[in-house]
Order: C-alpha cells, then structure tokens, then sequence
C-alpha cells in the first residue's frame, strides 16, 4: 500500500540523486485530496531535501525542481511525474493503486490497515503512561474532566494502536483539607442509606452543604482541622470512613466510565502520595533547593536569575505539603514502578504552569527523565448544560446525550427497528460529544451546542455513526457478492479513485496525530471519508450491477467501511451496526 509507492518512487529517486531509499523517504509524502479535480497521488518536497543537504541550498529553487523532473521518468509504477511550486508530483498506475490498496481488505485484519505502516517503525515505542480524567471525590465533575477523560483516552488508544504499552491512570483528587469538611459534614450532615443509594451525589451533598457551613461556623471549621489532622496520622476511625468514601466513588465511576469505553488500569491518587512527598521535600532540602519565604513558606526558586523572583511553594507554614509537592512525589514513584519511557498528563490549560513548574523541579532533582513527560492542555468549554440544569456528574452529560439522540432517531426516517434503541442512542449521542470536542485544536476553547453537534448532516459524530451503520448494511446486504478476489480495472472511476487516494493517506494521518497528540488530524481524515463515500453511494450501487462490478465495488465499500471503524476506535467511539 502506502509504502509499497513510497518505496519505488524513494528508489527511483535514489537512483536518480545518488542516495539511500531511505534518505528520501522523509521528502516524500502522499497528497491530500484536491477540492476540485484529480490530484496527484505523492509529493516530494524539494524544501526538505535541501534542507537534509541533499540538494544544495543555494540553488535556485524553482530550476532545481524542475531539472530533477526532468530526469525522473515515468515506469510501470509511476505513471506520471508534474512539477508544482517546490514540489514535484507523481501520479502512480491507477490499476495498481486500486489493486495494492484494497487488497489490503478482506483478511480478519483489516481495522490494523495502515497501523503497520513503516512510518512507525523509527517512533520509540516503549512504555507509555497516560494520566486523564483525575476527577476530585466529592466535589463537580465538570468540562474539563469530561475533556481530560475523552482526550486521555485517544491518547492511550493511538499509543496501544502503534504498539506501545499503555498504562491507564486516573490520579484521583482524594487528599487534602476537603476530606477534613467532608469527615467532619458527614457526622452531621451524612446518611449512610443515601450513600449507598447514589454515593456520588450524596457526598458532594453532603460537601457543599459542610462548605457552607464552615462558612460561618467555626466549630465545624475545627472539627474539619481536627478530622483531616486525624487522616493525617492514620488514624484507623478517620481512614476508614475515608476508604469507604474512596471506595463508592471509584465503584461507581468505573461504572459511568464503561458507558463511554473507557477504563483504567490503575486509579491512584494524592493520598498514594504524602508520605513520599515529606520525603521529597527532604531530597530538596538534602540538595539545598528548598527555601523559606519570608512568610514562612518552603519554596523552591526557578527564577533563571536565582533571585527568587519566581518560586514554586511545596511546603504550607505547618509543614503541611500541597498539591504541587503530592505531583512531584507521584512522578517518582511512577517512574520506579512502571519505568514508564514517557508520562503524558492530561488536563485543562489553566495548570499548564504547574506542570511547567512540576517538571523543571524534576530536573533539579536530577530526574532527567523528567524531560520524557510531557503536559497536553485544552482549552475550557462553556456553556456545558442539560435540560435540567447545570452538569455535576459525568452521568448527566451521558444521560441527556442518549435522551436527546434518542428524540432525534424517533423523529428521524431513516430510523431502522432496533433491538436496543437506547444502547445506539447512547452510543451515537457519546460520538458527538467526543467529535465536536476533537475537532479543532484542543487548545482553543468552544461553546458547547447540544442541536450542533446530533444534526446527522454535516460534520458530526451522528454523520459519522450512519456512514459506518449504512455501510455495514450494504455489506450485509449484499453478501451474495463478497468475495476474495476483485478486479481493479472496474475501480477506475473517480470516485472510486479518490477513496483509494484518500486511504493510501491513512497511515500519514495517524503519524501526524501520534506526533502532535492532536485528534484533528483523524478526524477531519474520518469526516472527509464520509464525505468520499457518500458519493460512492450515489455513484457506484452495487444492487443491479454484474457480479464482477459488484464485487469490486463492494470491496471497495468494505476496505472504506473498515478504516472508519478503526479509526473511530481510535477516537474512542464505538461504530454501531445499525441505527
Ligand atoms: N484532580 C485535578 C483536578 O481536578 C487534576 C489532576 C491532574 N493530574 C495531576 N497529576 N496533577 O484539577
């Protein structure tokens, strides 16, 4: 497929120039369907061969493209070689394309399509640890963690398809001063029948009525100190009614979470965390890193000057640690647990510089491994509500997405008869959520827009769904005419060209996610099949075509219909069958 061209034209070239096929690998790229007409099928950019010292820089440019044009004929492969700005385009023998593209089909293997491409062979591929969702027990679950959950999960699924081993963590907010409230609210204020009933609301009931409290009473705020200084000194009373809060909560997000395909293989926390983090701040202190503010603060300086102009506080007036020095803790240990080769952590831009901060304090340790981890921020989501009201709990985002595809499959024609329409609604209403929030760059922030994102035209995830759905029902369909063999010369068409086109780009794409961390690519990739086989729908019908035609073109939906389904899994969405 991709690399079978890429390798005969980089030999061509190689030939031509003097130099290794795989020095000119990198130059060479496959071309991005054109909004009108045919496009050529792979570029070589004459900026990057200058630029490795291949050809000479100081050359003129435009003569330096179009001289080696000139040398590079066409052969049974490339059928056409064209000189565009600084690039030169070929075009390779439409027959052999189709035919090396979509043999690629048809074995039990065909979602692992591009996966296998040696565009990933150079990627270090080792251990990779993602760390996303990270909600805080008792408190909101909020945008960002449902943007942290979904974006962690790309990640990880991305990494485990390129072959990396992937370790799942969810790094629970389940330390600090607020398990001090909620110990002390919970005597007061707690039920133990509600929380078995629904623990996640009744403990963050129990949690903002106890906030509110303390607001003016001070014998609770003393109850909360003495309560979390308790948890603190292990305390077995406190412990265990903290375990038991952390307990129900995990419980019940592993549940939520398998709703939307995702899990973890690990759910640490900051409480995993301080003990190590005293002796942290000891290492900093042992290596004359830590301070004292003037406000009796420990901090460590990061001011390039070393004069305290900027500073990190690892350590409270009472020497109690923060959220900052439990991070720095964490990281140590995961690195001597898991050895991990990078450590990616997923979470909103507002604590972009904490991680910043977070990995410079690493160094200065002496964990040169803190240059493999790496911070992936995204922007803030507004306006994220449901019929009722504001969102708490991943549960009601789930919720009101399945009720609101669930009205709008009930009002649509092309509904088919299902036997669990609310698993499909739920499904299809979980992939727009996640498209509508990976298409852009995670970075920027979005209004979030319930009637946008289900509309089953246009760019969603409902768009997506029912491609996938009525491809799979023109390959059941159709049966009768799957095939193992197909001939290629009843794929000449356009349409049936620019599908093969758009497929032999897959493995780029992946390569371009996989670099950036960024599920744009993928997805506008996906939107754009979509599109591409929407019009093969129109044009090519296999029903009422000659068998030979039929199975061809049939092939030709298959190969399609898989990569989408692969590529959705990667996005972390589920392809129905039906819908
Ligand atoms: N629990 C935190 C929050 O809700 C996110 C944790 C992010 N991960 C980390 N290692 N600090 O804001």
């Amino acid at each position: 497929m991709a690399c079978f061209f890429r390798r005969s034209i980089a030999a061509k070239l190689g030939r031509t120039l003097q130099q290794s096929e795989d020095a000119l690998l990198p130059a060479l790229s496959a071309v991005p369907l054109f909004k009108k007409g045919e496009s050529p099928d792979f570029k070589l950019s004459i900026n990057t061969l200058r630029n490795s010292g291949i050809l000479p820089s100081e050359d003129d440019i435009q003569q330096q493209t179009e001289k080696l044009a000139k040398q590079l004929k066409q052969d049974s492969i490339v059928e056409e070689v064209s000189v565009g700005p600084v690039v030169i385009n070929f075009k390779v023998d439409r027959k052999l394309l189709v035919q090396k593209i979509l043999e690629q089909f048809g074995k039990n293997e065909d979602e692992k399509f591009g996966l296998n491409s040696e565009l990933f062979k150079p990627l270090k591929k080792g251990t990779t640890l993602v760390e996303y969702s990270s909600p805080n027990i008792a408190k909101k679950f909020h945008a960002g963690h449902l943007r942290s959950t979904i974006i962690g999960n790309f990640i990880a699924n991305l990494k485990q398809s390129l072959g990396h081993k992937v370790i799942r963590m969810n790094y629970l907010g389940d330390w600090g001063m607020q398990f001090g409230l909620l110990g002390a609210g919970f005597g007061q204020f707690g039920c133990k029948k509600k929380l078995k009933q629904n623990p996640l609301q009744h403990l963050f009931e129990v949690y903002v009525q106890v906030n509110k409290e303390a607001e003016h009473n001070e014998g609770i705020k003393e109850a909360a100190r003495d309560f979390f200084r308790q948890l603190e000194q292990h305390e077995s009373e406190a412990m265990s009614l903290w375990q038991h809060f952390r307990e129900i909560t995990v419980d019940e997000y592993q549940h939520v979470y398998k709703r939307i395909g995702v899990h973890f293989d690990v759910y640490s926390g900051e409480s995993f965390h301080q003990g190590q983090a005293q002796e942290v701040v000891q290492q900093l202190q042992s290596q004359g890193l830590l301070k004292t503010s003037e406000r009796g603060t420990g901090v460590v300086d990061l001011s390039p000057a070393g004069d305290m102009s900027s500073v990190c506080t690892v350590l409270r007036s009472d020497g109690t640690t923060l959220y900052i020095t439990r991070d720095l803790a964490a990281a140590v240990d995961r690195k001597e647990k898991y050895q991990f080769d990078e450590m990616i952590y997923v979470t909103d831009k507002s604590q972009a510089n904490h991680f910043d901060q977070l990995f410079q304090i690493l160094l200065a340790l002496g964990h040169s491994w803190a240059d493999s981890c790496q911070h992936v921020p995204f922007g803030l989501v507004r306006g994220m509500k449901t019929r009722s009201g504001e969102v708490v709990f991943l549960e009601d985002i789930l919720d009101e997405a399945r009720t609101r595809m669930l009205h709008n499959m009930s009002q649509s024609k092309t509904t088919k008869k299902l036997e669990n329409p609310e698993d499909t609604a739920e499904k299809v209403g979980i992939s727009a959520l996640i498209i509508q929030d990976f298409k852009g760059p995670l970075l920027s922030d979005y209004t979030f827009d319930w009637e946008r994102m289900l509309q089953a035209r246009g760019d969603t995830g409902v768009f997506l769904q029912y491609t996938h759905a009525r491809l799979c029902s023109l390959i059941r369909r159709n049966d009768d005419a799957q095939a193992a063999t197909f001939d290629p010369s009843l794929l000449l068409e356009q349409t049936s060209i620019g599908i093969c086109q758009h497929l032999l780009r897959y493995d780029e794409v992946l390569y371009q996610s996989a670099q950036d961390l960024q599920p744009k690519h993928l997805v506008n990739y996906l939107l754009k099949l979509c599109h591409l086989i929407a019009s093969a729908h129109r044009e090519l019908p296999v029903r009422g075509s000659s068998l030979q035609v039929a199975q061809a073109r049939l092939r030709l939906f298959s190969g399609a219909c898989s990569v989408l389904a692969g590529g959705m899994k990667i996005l972390g969405i589920t392809p129905v069958q039906r819908m």
